[in-house]
């Protein structure tokens, strides 16, 4: 059975799949073969310098002439709360001497990345497709983006939030459901209404715009491909699935083989950055939970947890390394994201062929 949308049509995809941006958890290699094997790649660029951005989407380009997504994320960053964040450092310093830091002495980090930059950077490189999370760009940037034909999408997680997307002008929507590992695109409603279920999410936010709508969130293998589609989306987008990928060699392998292993649940938590995210439960996150006003806002969050995530890291601790996962992780399979696109698209097919009865 041949399924084509308008939106693969639009974007060269042979498949309905888009491996779903992943920053700091996707690489060129991953992107690229992503889109070689007919879905749409997408590079998480919102971690990155413009520098390594720009390098990313031309090691991307020699590796694939297709079309793939390039991701940012857009936010206002809110005032640093001083006294929060130094209580939060004396919260953390206890789990830092743990790992065998001293929290006395920690190295000097690197600023977070420059989002006007990295914006500037991306136009110039002019992308395909661009994508955003966590709020909406400005006008200007949005039309900077439609005057070089790059197709624009935007991340919602409630319908309120599609239509204020579609009514801005982007070409296609994201409806994130709440089982969607990484942080939540919510923007307009609280992170509580935001939490709202792929399943019930797709074809609400259909209903309400006239623009296609990608379905992410716990879509791991074919089967969910095939519901997301009967649901009437466009395509799905798949980012937990594609973590354990080979050329995904960016994810540490203590995180690799907790996903692997597939016996744990995941939990929304601000504890590492200060916004709403999916992640493996650990100690940390559970620790965290205690006190969750004094956690301070995103991004404020991020430098103070960086010793201890680095720490975490060096010393292969995953009770205190962050790990990000939506809630299908058990279902992730290992293979190179080629065969994976290809056994999607099998299942998939298998499905949409004849809708399978459960069989007890
Ligand atoms: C490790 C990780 C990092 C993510 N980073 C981003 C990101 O940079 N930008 C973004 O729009 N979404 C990000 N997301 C969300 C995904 O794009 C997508 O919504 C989600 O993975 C879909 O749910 P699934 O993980 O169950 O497939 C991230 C998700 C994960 C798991």
């Amino acid at each position: 059975m041949k399924f084509a949308t308008k939106l693969m049509h639009r974007l060269g995809m042979e498949h309905p799949i888009l491996l779903a941006p992943m920053a700091g958890a996707s690489t060129p290699a991953l992107v690229a073969a992503v889109s070689e094997a007919g879905g749409l790649g997408s590079l998480g660029a919102a971690m990155m310098s413009p520098e390594a951005i720009r390098s990313a989407i031309r090691e991307i380009r020699t590796r694939t002439p297709r079309k793939f997504n390039v991701n940012l994320f857009t936010y206002r960053v809110p005032e640093r709360e001083v006294e929060k964040a130094a209580a939060m450092q004396a919260r953390i310093a206890p789990y830092i001497r743990q790992l065998g830091g001293n929290p006395e002495r920690l190295p000097a980090l690197a600023p977070l990345p420059d989002m006007g930059e990295q914006i500037k950077t991306v136009l110039a490189e002019r992308p395909d497709v661009f994508s955003f999370t966590f709020g909406m760009p400005d006008r200007e940037t949005l039309s900077a983006f439609k005057q070089i034909g790059t197709f624009v999408i935007g991340t919602a997680t409630t319908v309120a939030e599609a239509k204020m997307l579609s009514e801005a002008g982007v070409d296609a929507v994201v409806a994130q459901g709440s089982e969607a590992g990484g942080h939540r695109g919510t923007f307009a409603v609280t992170a509580e209404e935001g939490l709202v279920g792929t399943m019930a999410l797709t074809p609400l936010i259909i209903d309400a715009v006239k623009i296609p709508v990608i379905a992410a969130g716990g879509i791991m293998d074919g089967r969910g491909i095939a519901a997301a589609l009967m649901l009437g989306a466009s395509a799905a987008a798949l980012g937990t699935a594609f973590l354990v990928c080979p050329e995904n060699d960016v994810v540490h392998p203590i995180y690799r083989q907790r996903l692997l292993e597939g016996d744990r649940s995941t939990t929304v938590s601000r504890a590492y950055t200060g916004r709403f995210a999916r992640w493996i439960k650990n100690r940390f996150v559970t620790e965290m939970a205690d006190q969750p006003a004094a956690i301070p806002s995103y991004p404020h969050q991020i430098p103070l947890t960086a010793p201890l995530r680095q720490l975490a890291a060096e010393r292969r601790e995953p009770e205190l390394f962050p790990m990000l996962a939506g809630q299908g992780f058990p279902l992730c399979r290992e293979m190179p994201a080629g065969e994976l696109v290809a056994r999607l698209v099998r299942e998939m097919r298998e499905r949409l062929e004849t809708v399978q009865p459960a069989p007890v």
